[in-house]
């Protein structure tokens, strides 16, 4: 267990220090094989010691929800109610419907470590007073939909969820839902909608899903990763986990690594790990030398691209990120080397947004349309500098002016084009015009 000086060097995580000890496979992912690596091990007995107890470890581990916003875990299961005077019961719904462009670490979770979700579902569910577990899975994950449903089932046989769950007295069930293949069923509220069997459109929050969720009864939505470290944190301590990282980013994290590598990966290395050591050390750098990198989109599609020169010393953390006005999201990191056309890499993020938006707010159903045309002309530069300012002027109307974070992550990745490759965007408009004088640009709204 390694010790926690105020200076370290972050990132080497050893391999015994690897939550996931099964993510490439190596092992037999079924019950006896999870068993074997320490899974289901003494589950009763972390039940034993109480609801709270489970949260309070939960909160000194300093555990981040992994989904993409970060927002303190054992704060959130502490919203639960601890009681149910009107009788309704309380849900776990995990999130299971990872979606975000460039992010595959919940599908190599369901693919290989199923058991270690499933442990930390009858955990987090009894922590929280939940009768059930629902887990959410994309439609598109149809084998790891297949490896959950087997795993399921081995649970249940082996008296780990049911009536008596893994002996401890509490009746705890799970059950597995297919998604239809809707990004915006990610989103928790819609997700709540789906599985209600509903158009998935968010709801208004407040109230939160922890007052008002799943068939009106108190429910918690979470991530797929964060269920899955629980029980490795309860088995080797909040101080152990929360020795890895930095202050408020503490633990370790799988991060999945795509575009301009020479190996992309999804890999577990402690948060806070230099971006460039991430990248140079698994995926055995950028394609052409880290001299070639253009830049890197560190968090999943939702998030603003940050040039090479920020890239330098950034840490894949929640904050040294937020301060680089960008974010960990799902940290899904995004290499673009300098071959790349950023001004038609982000305008592909433009028309998914447009085509995931649920429609039902203005800001959201319309500004994606405007963004996705506006960067449609950027592309081939048909357009005047002044729409470089108009254009983030228009990102800056659907941000935060929208039900749900989708209007955002359409917003930001335009917006980290213009704070980063202006130049790009006038170079392209100023040949176009050089290569087609007299063409006026077609506006079309
Ligand atoms: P959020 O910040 O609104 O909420 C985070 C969580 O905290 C939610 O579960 C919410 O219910 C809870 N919460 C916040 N304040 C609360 C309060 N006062 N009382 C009770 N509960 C409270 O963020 P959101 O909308 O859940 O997630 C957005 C993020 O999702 C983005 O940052 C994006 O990176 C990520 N994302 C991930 C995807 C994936 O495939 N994993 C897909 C799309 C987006
Ligand atoms: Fe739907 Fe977009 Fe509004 Fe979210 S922000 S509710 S996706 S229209």
């Amino acid at each position: 267990i390694p010790t926690n000086p105020s200076i370290r060097v972050h990132g080497g995580l050893k391999d015994s220090d690897r939550i996931f000890q099964n993510i490439y496979n190596d092992f037999d992912w079924h019950v006896d094989g999870a068993v074997k690596r320490g899974d289901w091990y003494k589950t009763k007995d972390f039940m034993a010691k109480g609801h709270d107890w489970i949260i309070d470890e939960i909160k000194k581990s300093g555990l981040r929800g992994r989904g993409g916003a970060g927002f303190n875990s054992g704060l959130k299961y502490s919203f639960m109610p601890k009681s149910s005077p009107d009788g309704r019961p309380s849900y776990l719904v995990i999130n299971a419907d990872e979606s975000e462009p460039g992010t595959c670490k919940d599908r190599e979770i369901m693919r290989h470590e199923p058991h270690k979700l499933l442990e930390g579902a009858l955990l987090v569910g009894f922590s929280m007073r939940a009768r059930a577990a629902y887990i959410f899975i994309r439609g598109e994950f149809y084998n790891e939909a297949l490896n959950l449903q087997q795993a399921i089932d081995e649970a249940y046989a082996k008296g780990f969820f049911g009536p008596n769950a893994a002996g401890s007295g509490y009746a705890f069930d799970c059950y597995l839902h297919r998604g239809a293949g809707a990004y915006i069923c990610g989103e928790e509220t819609a997700l709540i909608e789906s599985l209600e069997g509903k158009q998935g459109k968010p709801r208004l929050k407040p109230p939160f899903p922890a007052n008002i969720g799943l068939y009106n009864c108190p429910t918690t939505v979470t991530n797929v990763e964060t269920v899955a470290v629980v029980p490795t944190i309860l088995r080797r301590g909040p101080d152990w986990f929360a020795s890895f990282g930095r202050k408020n980013n503490s633990g370790t994290k799988l991060f999945c690594i795509s575009g301009h590598v020479n190996n992309p990966i999804t890999v577990e290395e402690e948060m806070s790990i230099p971006l460039r050591e991430l990248i140079d050390k698994h995926c055995g750098g950028v394609i052409g030398g880290w001299d070639n990198l253009l830049g890197i989109i560190p968090g999943g599609s939702s998030v603003p691209v940050i040039p090479k020169h920020v890239c330098e010393d950034a840490l894949m953390d929640f904050d040294d990120l937020k301060a680089k006005q960008t974010a960990l999201g799902t940290a899904a990191v995004i290499v673009m080397n300098k071959q790349t056309d950023i001004i038609n890499a982000i305008a592909r993020l433009s028309k998914f947004y447009k085509y995931e938006s649920c429609g039902q707010c203005t800001p959201c159903r319309e500004g994606t349309n405007w963004l996705l045309n506006m960067m449609d002309r950027f592309v081939v530069g048909r357009a005047e500098i002044e729409e470089i300012d108009t254009i983030d002027e228009v990102s800056r109307m659907i941000e935060g002016h929208t039900i749900c974070a989708l209007g955002d992550a359409a917003a930001w990745p335009v917006q980290g084009l213009v704070r980063h490759f202006r130049q790009e965007m006038v170079d392209r408009i100023k040949k176009f015009k050089a290569e087609n004088p007299g063409k006026t640009r077609r506006v079309r709204m």
